[in-house]
């Protein structure tokens, strides 16, 4: 049994994906050990608890300095015994001493098609309005491993969205979950679970399922 800390900051729609894809099996041998939100008011954690999952808030104010949010936050995590670590839509910089006890073993969900409009200040809606106003018309989601630098690391999953020109960021925003975020996520998470993701540096392999037979070529 893998066990999952999901980390999240607002409406948790992402960490509910997670949540129904362990339900129906899509996502098996995985447990969420603990839901952990910097926002005390996030509808995730009121998710979580509806699940019966551990849910905890830590906020950087009640902190005297961000060093000690910091530790705080990486103590929770390693309390819960996780093995993997999912940002389901946190806002908070993963400090790098968590990248450093987890190398590999975080994994973020960003709203575009990385390395497009990723970054620092790259967020939530600001992510679709920056998509709009370029005028794409493909966009997307991301799950890549996080490193120490700002949706810099491997890529694990992506999925393409169709961008009309009618969208507005809110429009685009949920079409993007529907059609890509709430299944490559949990999809990810089962990769990871099977120990079916080889990386070598910031090239990820998916290994084929143990039950798939081999063929010559
Ligand atoms: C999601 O769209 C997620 O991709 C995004 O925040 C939203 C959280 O929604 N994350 C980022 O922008 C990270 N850079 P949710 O709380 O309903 O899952």
């Amino acid at each position: 049994m893998m066990k999952t800390a999901v980390l999240v900051s607002g409406g948790g729609t992402n960490l509910q994906a997670i949540i129904d894809a362990i339900r129906d099996g899509r996502i098996t041998d995985t447990e969420i050990s603990l839901v952990l939100s910097n926002n005390k008011h996030a509808y995730a954690l009121e998710r979580a608890s509806k699940a019966g999952i551990p849910a905890l808030s830590i906020s950087p104010k009640d902190y005297g300095s961000r060093e000690q949010f910091n530790q705080a936050l990486l103590e929770a995590v390693q309390r819960s015994g996780a093995q993997l670590v999912v940002l389901a839509g946190f806002l908070c910089t993963i400090p790098p001493q968590m990248v450093e006890a987890y190398p590999n073993r975080i994994i973020n969900i960003h709203p575009s098609l990385i390395p497009s409009f990723c970054g620092t200040g790259f967020y939530g809606l600001k992510v679709h309005e920056a998509a709009l106003e370029r005028g794409v018309r493909i966009s997307g989601a991301t799950v890549h491993f996080v490193d120490a630098g700002t949706d810099t690391g491997p890529i694990l999953l992506q999925k393409a969205v169709e961008v009309r020109s009618s969208d507005t960021p809110k429009e685009l925003q949920l079409r993007i979950m529907q059609q890509a975020e709430w299944k490559i996520l949990p999809e990810a998470i089962q990769l990871i679970a099977h120990e079916r993701v080889h990386i070598d540096g910031r090239c990820v392999t998916i290994l084929p399922a143990a039950d798939e037979a081999w063929q010559p070529s």
